[in-house]
Parts: C-alpha cells; sequence; structure tokens
C-alpha cells in the first residue's frame, strides 16, 4: 500500500505518520480478530452522530468484554483532531479497539491493556456518484450468531463483498434462506406502498447508527415504518429499495441480481429520505 506521506493517524496514545504506524503481531486484533470497531462519517469537517457511534463502541466492548478503553470524551477528541490534521472536510473516521497484545493464547490474557487506534479518510458522501443506484448480488449469510457485536472479525463480509464485485454489484445482500438480514456493511431497506421496511433489530444484525437517524426521519417525513423481515424477491419487486451505512448514508438501490427495482431509477421516497438525511447532517455539522 502507498501511504501519502502527510497522512496522520493515532495509534495508542500517540498521532503518528500512517507509514510509521505499528502494532505488533502477538495482537489479538491479528492474532483472532478479538477487537471491535467504529466507523463514524465527516461532514463540513466535523463528526457526524459521533456520541452514537460511541455509545455503540461501549455497547461492543462491554459485549466481548474488552476492560480499560478510552472514554467517548477522548476518543471524539482524537476523532476530531484527525480531521483537523489531515484537513478532511468530508469523509469518516475508523477506530478499532482490541484486547491487546499477549502471546497467543485464547482466553483472554490477564493485565493487558486495549491496543486503540484511529484513521480518518475523505469520502464524497454530499455528491457520492453512487446516488445515481447501486446493485446489490444476494449472498447466503454465512456469519456468527451475533452480528449485533461490531466485531473486527469480517472475513464472512469480505466474501460476500467479493462475491458481489465478482457479480458487478456494489453491495452484498445477505440472506438466509431468502429472508434479508443486512447488506454487507449497511441495513437494507425496502418501500412498498409508501411504506418502509427494514428488518427489527435483534441479534441477526447490527444497529445501524444511520438506521436509527433514518427511522426517526421517516417518520418526521410521514412515512410509516415497519421492522419486520422481507425476502430477496419481495425487495426484488418492491417499489423502491435503498440501503444506509455511516459511510454512504442513504443510497437507492436500482437493481438486485440484476433484475431492475421499480423503474430502474431511485425512488422517490428514497430521494426524499435520502434528502432528509443530508439536511440534518448540514444542520448538525456547519460551522456557525
Ligand atoms: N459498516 N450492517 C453492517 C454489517 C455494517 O458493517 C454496517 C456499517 C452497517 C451500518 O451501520 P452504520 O449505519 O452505523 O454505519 C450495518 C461500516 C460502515 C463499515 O464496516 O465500514
Amino acid at each position: 500500500m502507498a501511504f501519502e506521506s502527510s497522512r496522520t493517524c493515532w495509534v495508542d496514545g500517540a498521532y503518528v505518520a500512517e507509514r510509521d504506524a505499528r502494532i505488533s503481531i502477538f495482537d489479538r486484533g491479528v492474532l483472532f480478530g478479538d477487537g471491535v470497531y467504529e466507523v463514524a462519517a465527516a461532514f463540513n469537517g466535523r463528526l457526524l452522530d459521533a456520541d452514537l457511534h460511541l455509545a455503540r463502541l461501549a455497547r461492543s466492548l462491554g459485549a466481548i468484554r474488552i476492560e480499560g478503553a478510552q472514554s467517548a470524551e477522548a476518543w471524539i477528541e482524537i476523532m476530531q483532531s484527525l480531521l483537523d490534521r489531515n484537513g478532511i472536510d468530508e469523509g469518516f473516521v475508523y477506530l478499532e479497539v482490541t484486547r491487546g497484545v499477549a502471546d497467543r493464547d485464547f482466553p483472554f490474557p490477564a493485565d493487558t491493556a486495549p491496543t486503540q487506534f484511529a484513521y480518518a479518510r475523505p469520502k464524497r458522501l454530499r455528491d457520492d456518484p453512487n446516488a445515481a443506484g447501486i446493485a446489490l448480488a444476494s449472498v447466503p449469510d454465512i456469519r456468527w450468531s451475533r452480528r449485533d457485536i461490531k466485531s473486527v472479525a469480517l472475513l464472512a463480509q469480505v466474501l460476500a463483498k467479493q462475491t458481489a464485485r465478482e457479480a458487478g454489484a456494489f453491495e452484498a445482500l445477505m440472506h438466509h434462506d431468502g429472508v434479508v438480514t443486512e447488506g454487507g456493511s449497511s441495513n437494507v431497506w425496502i418501500v412498498q406502498g409508501g411504506v418502509l421496511r427494514t428488518r427489527m433489530l435483534s441479534n441477526d444484525i447490527l444497529a445501524g447508527i444511520t438506521r436509527a437517524v433514518v427511522v426517526d426521519l421517516a417518520r418526521e417525513l410521514g412515512l410509516p415504518v415497519d421492522e419486520r423481515p422481507f425476502t430477496i424477491t419481495e425487495a426484488r419487486d418492491a417499489d423502491e429499495c435503498f440501503m444506509t451505512s455511516a459511510t454512504s448514508f442513504v443510497l437507492p438501490v436500482t437493481s438486485i441480481d440484476g433484475h431492475e427495482v421499480g423503474d430502474g431509477a431511485p425512488g422517490r421516497h428514497t430521494s426524499a429520505v435520502r434528502a432528509a438525511y443530508l439536511e440534518r447532517a448540514e444542520r448538525l455539522t456547519r460551522h456557525s
């Protein structure tokens, strides 16, 4: 990987050039995928919904019993500093906490401090070229049963998203026996008869921060939200389909497994929700 010499990340208490950033081969994140992560958007040079992402981080850490990670306030300062130091106006910050460094042994090591790091990247969010519509490819969901934990063990999603890419699609539509769980790194929604439908929260999916915000925005727009599972066939036959994530906001899905959704263009409810999401992001981050 080529590192831009000017980029700065943060590793265990210090800001360092990305090319100089190092963690141990004995880090449990490397050996076991024993860690959790978060990705929060940056808009107008500010963090978007960082408080919600850090609340989910705390929940993930608690679920896998990693102790000693820094406070939400400390993370917010680091994340904002990474945006400032790297001159990022629109993009995202990635952060990871692993159980730390110890000789390879499956149970938790005693007295090991977590490894913590973060970096920031620019990404077009407002004028995302994918807002013209994306393709999904269905892939069986082969993950473990605690998908509510934002674990760094993402091999199933790596394989799902590679399969989608090889099928010419932007995102994987993961399913169990034809019933949709979520996207490879997103939540998926359909619109049928003016009602928005997305799978209810449980251990089967990640509780997306964007999903939660969109549930509220939809209600403000007067669009009913039905939190219920749906099948791939229902998604293909829906009036509209869209996906949500911190790094894509709201993106229209215009085809699934090569079949057009609706008339093959972004749907009007999807467009209304995306516009409302962008307006909210603008309002929350605009410099005064
Ligand atoms: N992924 N479901 C899965 C499996 C995800 O990995 C993500 C986010 C989401 C959407 O959650 P949120 O709205 O909080 O971003 C749903 C991030 C963006 C990633 O792994 O890069």
